[in-house]
């Protein structure tokens, strides 16, 4: 990997900032902008998407959607149509399929492929071919599918879909919506029904998408916590609108932002609040964070509302393990809110943030201590000495390919005594392009 000095064109700094002030909207959240791609390109006929990310992984998955058969066209900023082909429709591509920096987009779309009879080589960039896939290799190859692939199940693979693709009851072993996804994907082109079983409920964006195209899916959530997903295979499915609210992972920079640069006050407008990614907003609450919840209404099949949030001085808290998979993105800029905090923040339970886009505690924790943090790195969490208000800043942190890295350490730089530096702000433009200017029209001083 070329080798990138504090002062390559790529790095940016973030300075103590006056307060944030002004009102924002995000761009359309990430998850729920790929499952309308790829349920797009599976229903028959034209669906119109409004509010789509325009971010790389997103593009990534659009492009897949085309070799795929789909006819996909931007008419405009977040309006975009497919034209899909329908269940069991999909050609083979004749080139290979680049997910870029996206595990989500290589994951869903190896389940969908895993459905079809058809082979697809799947490439990525170096942290996507550093992450592990066996995760739905295993349930696919159950299903049908045949995969040739790296070492320790790694990209680049080639996968051939199954002829007849076999319904299957998957009980999870990861609190993965991705996993949960990929077996409800490949789980439509089999006949009978397919269920998935997860001990840790997941974000349920496929769930809602599915139903709203037509298929038959039920939900059922045991006492103890535990959901199963069922759907019935070889639905038509019906193209649908799809509005996307905006991404409360994407969110969580300037409401963090705003909560611990004094002075502050904005509001972030369409943030979607569904109940399996609303973590964070509850732990900065209970951390004494001061966003008020306006304007709660539905968009798009979604809860969504606007969050007021004013400076606040925070109290470090023990966010519960069984809390993580509805806040799993937003570890990294949670830990910097820690920093702030007074008295210790303990994040446990978080092992699988060992596997995103960068090994997430390792990036955070090396992050945290380039600018005078203190903390205990665990194997499945960290606990983090807050500052009381009184960070020095003045790190050079090292993103690892990793865009919520990245956008974490330029937050803390607005609040720091000292200029936080991160070496390469290049990966901020897959999920969260808007990212800098957004962040400078609040007042935000980044360079
Ligand atoms: C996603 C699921 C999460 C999350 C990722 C998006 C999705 O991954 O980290 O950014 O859209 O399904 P896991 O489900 O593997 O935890």
């Amino acid at each position: 990997m070329a080798h990138i000095s504090p002062t390559s064109p790529q790095s940016l700094s973030a300075h103590a900032s006056k307060g944030l002030n002004g009102h924002v909207r995000l761009p359309g959240d990430k998850s729920i902008s790929h499952r309308a791609l790829i349920f797009g390109a599976l229903a028959v006929g034209e669906t119109r998407i409004t509010g789509l990310l325009e971010g790389e992984d997103v593009l990534a998955t659009a492009d897949a959607m085309r070799r795929l058969g789909a006819d996909v066209i931007r008419h405009g900023t977040g309006d975009w149509s497919v034209f899909g082909v329908g269940v069991g429709g999909l050609h083979e591509p004749s080139q290979p399929l680049d997910f870029g920096n996206s595990g989500t987009g290589a994951r869903l779309v190896m389940g969908l492929v895993a459905g079809h009879p058809i082979t697809a080589t799947f490439v990525g960039d170096e942290s996507l071919s550093r992450r592990p896939m066996g995760r739905v290799i295993t349930p696919l190859t159950q299903m049908g599918a045949v995969f040739h692939a790296r070492e320790g199940g790694r990209l680049p693979l080639t996968l051939t879909g199954a002829r007849q693709t076999l319904a299957m009851r998957y009980v999870s072993p990861v609190a993965s919506a991705q996993v949960k996804s990929a077996i409800l994907l490949a789980g439509l082109n089999a006949a009978g029904q397919t269920s998935v079983i997860e001990k840790t409920p997941t974000r349920d964006h496929t769930e809602r998408m599915l139903r709203a195209f037509g298929a038959e899916i039920s939900t059922e959530i045991d006492a103890d916590g535990t959901m199963s997903v069922t759907l019935t295979g070889q639905p038509e499915l019906h193209p649908c609108p799809v509005i996307v609210p905006g991404d409360p992972s994407s969110a969580a920079f300037p409401v963090v932002a705003a909560l611990i640069t004094p002075g502050s006050d904005i509001l972030v407008q369409g943030v979607m609040m569904n109940p399996h990614r609303a973590g964070l907003y509850k732990t900065l609450m209970e951390m004494g964070g001061d966003i008020e919840i306006l304007n709660q209404r539905e968009e798009g099949g979604e809860p969504v509302a606007d969050l007021r949030v004013r400076s606040s001085a925070l109290t470090g808290i023990d966010v519960p393990p069984a809390r993580a998979a509805s806040m799993i993105d937003e570890y990294p800029v949670l830990a910097v809110a820690a920093a702030f905090a007074t008295g210790e923040t303990r994040m446990l339970g978080i092992h699988e943030l060992r596997v995103k886009e960068s090994d997430r505690i390792a990036a955070t924790a090396a992050g945290l201590r380039a600018n005078g943090i203190k903390l205990r790195e665990l194997e499945d969490g960290m606990i983090v000495e807050g500052r009381a208000g009184e960070v020095d800043g003045g790190g050079h942190v090292v993103t690892q390919m990793d865009h919520r890295i990245a956008m974490s350490f330029l937050v803390m730089g607005l609040a720091s005594a000292m200029p936080v530096r991160v070496d390469d702000g290049r990966m901020i433009a897959t999920s969260f392009p808007e990212f800098v200017p957004l962040m400078q029209g609040l007042g935000g001083h980044i360079a």
